[in-house]
Parts: C-alpha cells; sequence; structure tokens
C-alpha cells in the first residue's frame, strides 16, 4: 500500500500548526517545495524521535486538477456556504498541518515549509493550536472521544485502493467561540446542546438527547452503519482575545464529512447545531491530500 502522510493517523498530539495558503503560477515551486519539506521533516523527525512529529500537505480542487492532470481524488470539490452564510467558504489552494508533541519542532517545521515554498504560497491563516486540560475543548467538554483508535483509524481516514490509495480528504474550519455566552447557560443546557455531560464526559441516553444537539447532528448512520472521520481539531487563540478550536477531520470518504456538515448547518431536514449558539466557524475548505508517494512524485 502506498505510504500515508504521517499527520493523518497519530493520536492524542498536544500542538498543531495549520497554514492555509494561496498558490500563484509558480507550480514548480510547489512540486520542488513538497520534496524539500519532506525532507526537513524527516531529519527533524530523526532528530526528536520522542516528539512524534508529523505532517500532511494537501491541495484545494483547482489546484489539485492542475497537479495531477486532473487524475484522482473523483470527490474533491470547492467548499461552499452552508446553512445562510451560517458557515463561509474561504477555499485556499494548500493546507500545510503539522503535528506532534513539541510546539518549538512543529514551528521549526513551520519555518521550513515557508522557506521550501518560498515566494510561490501567500499565506492567509496561520493557526496555532495547542492540546487543552485533559482533551477538552474551551467550551470545557472532552473532544475526541469518538474518535477511531489505533487499528480502525487507517479504514475510516485512509482512501484502501485504486489510483488514490493512500490519500484522505480534509476539511478545515476555524471557529470562533463566545465563551461569554456559553458561559453564562447552565451546565444542563450546555450538555443538552452537546449530547454528552460535562465533567464525566458520557454520551446522554438516546431518548435524552436532542436532534439539534451536537451528538444528535453528527452522529449519523447510512444503511445502518456509522459515518465515521478522523478528527484532529485543536483549540487555539488567547486567552484575552479570539480563541476556539481549529476544526480538522481526515476521511476515505468526503461524503461522510459532509454529511455531518449539511446536518450541523440545517440543510438536510432545516434544523441547526446548537453549538452554533456559541461558535461560529470563519472559515472552511476542503483539500486532498495524496499519499506520501503522490506527493513526492507530483
Ligand atoms: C463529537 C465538539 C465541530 C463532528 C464531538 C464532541 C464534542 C465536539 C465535545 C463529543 C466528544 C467526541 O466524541 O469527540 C465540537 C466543537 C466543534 C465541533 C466544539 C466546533 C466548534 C464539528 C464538526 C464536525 C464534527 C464541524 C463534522 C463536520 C463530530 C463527530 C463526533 C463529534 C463525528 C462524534 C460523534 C459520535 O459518534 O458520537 N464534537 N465539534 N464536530 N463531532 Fe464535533
Ligand atoms: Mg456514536
Amino acid at each position: 500500500m502506498a505510504q500515508v502522510q504521517s499527520g493523518i493517523l497519530p493520536e492524542h498530539c498536544r500542538f498543531g500548526i495549520f497554514i492555509e495558503a494561496k498558490v500563484g503560477e509558480d507550480l514548480d515551486q510547489i512540486r520542488s517545495g513538497c520534496k524539500t519539506f519532506v525532507k526537513t521533516l524527516t531529519e527533524l523527525q530523526q532528530k526528536f524521535p520522542e516528539a512524534a512529529l508529523g505532517a500532511v500537505i494537501s491541495f484545494g480542487s483547482d489546484l489539485w486538477k492542475t497537479l495531477s492532470n486532473g487524475q484522482g481524488a473523483s470527490e474533491l470539490k470547492p467548499f461552499t456556504p452552508l446553512g445562510n452564510g451560517l458557515a463561509p467558504a474561504t477555499q485556499r489552494d494548500m493546507l500545510v498541518h503539522i503535528l506532534s508533541q513539541r510546539h518549538d519542532v512543529n514551528f521549526t517545521l513551520a519555518q521550513a515549509a515557508l522557506k521550501a515554498f518560498g515566494s510561490a504560497i501567500t499565506v492567509e491563516e496561520e493557526t496555532h493550536g495547542f492540546r487543552w486540560t485533559e482533551e477538552r475543548d474551551l467550551s470545557g467538554f472532552v473532544d475526541g472521544t469518538e474518535n477511531p483508535v489505533g487499528d480502525a483509524r487507517p479504514g475510516v481516514g485512509i482512501i484502501p485502493e485504486g489510483e488514490d490509495a493512500g490519500g484522505s480528504y480534509v476539511l478545515v474550519q476555524r471557529y470562533v467561540h463566545n465563551l461569554d455566552v456559553w458561559n453564562n447557560m447552565p451546565v444542563k443546557a450546555q450538555e443538552n446542546a452537546m449530547g454528552r455531560t460535562k465533567v464525566d464526559n458520557e454520551e446522554l441516553p438516546s431518548d435524552k438527547r436532542q436532534p439539534t444537539s451536537h451528538l444528535g447532528r453528527v452522529d449519523l448512520k447510512e444503511d445502518g452503519k456509522g459515518l465515521k472521520i478522523i478528527r484532529q481539531s485543536l483549540p487555539y487563540g488567547t486567552a484575552s482575545g479570539e480563541h476556539g478550536l481549529f476544526f480538522i477531520a481526515y476521511c476515505a470518504h468526503l461524503h461522510n464529512i459532509e454529511q455531518q456538515l449539511l446536518s450541523m448547518f440545517g440543510e438536510r431536514d432545516g434544523k441547526t447545531d446548537q453549538l452554533l449558539r456559541f461558535s461560529k466557524p470563519v472559515t472552511g475548505s476542503y483539500f486532498f491530500a495524496p499519499s506520501l508517494d503522490k506527493l513526492l512524485s507530483l
């Protein structure tokens, strides 16, 4: 099987850097930049093995079509706004996702990315994420509990065969939280909005779970099978200023991610996710992360 890029499958990273960029005309620099980036990534992985450094480079649909001569990633498309503007589209050309146990090592690799791609990219968003206490989102709820673990991850996250083998579809949305609004809600109301209990992180029984709760929106089944995705989201921001969740998901099928989004933003049954009462996405892009082999042969 084709080698998978190293940032998709790791669990429990402590820090992440997300760089979203527009790409100009110089595609040769993008191709050579990918090779240079992976070389530095490999060197840093060897130098700091305990950091468990991983990274993923992925591409928006327009750029992917050009780089691949229109081959592969048949589900890929530009992100479009949802829910009458509740979810804006800011489709970028390229995403560099770096994660590990060490922010300092991540930062070194981010600098190497900027050097490798040089003037071929214009950075439009750079977000530094951190794992918060007990792997909780800044809302105070544990995030990631129902993520697939261990051996179950490749089956969910990685395209198993065909020309895209080893690849993955990606969604990113940066959410900005209003914690004053949230923290003024009684904990019971917060729990109803999420669909889990706060301190103990128990799933609310299905007869108590509201259809507009976050779990009610995203815990979807098709033909009796759960629509699974791999989430690598992290809290980000400053205590005094803007903060929230940098949402990122990987999946072998863009379909799974899209259905959850449509459900959250009222595009399936008119109902919207109660978590939008305190958090708003300010960006939205879909990307395709090719296998490592493909990335190095573009
Ligand atoms: C579950 C938070 C956005 C998909 C959860 C849980 C929390 C949470 C606390 C429960 C624990 C867990 O299983 O991880 C948030 C926050 C978001 C956000 C704070 C943004 C502000 C999204 C988006 C999607 C999504 C945009 C998909 C497009 C899921 C899925 C689950 C989940 C699939 C697991 C459902 C299950 O099988 O039980 N989220 N989430 N989330 N979330 Fe989100
Ligand atoms: Mg479930």
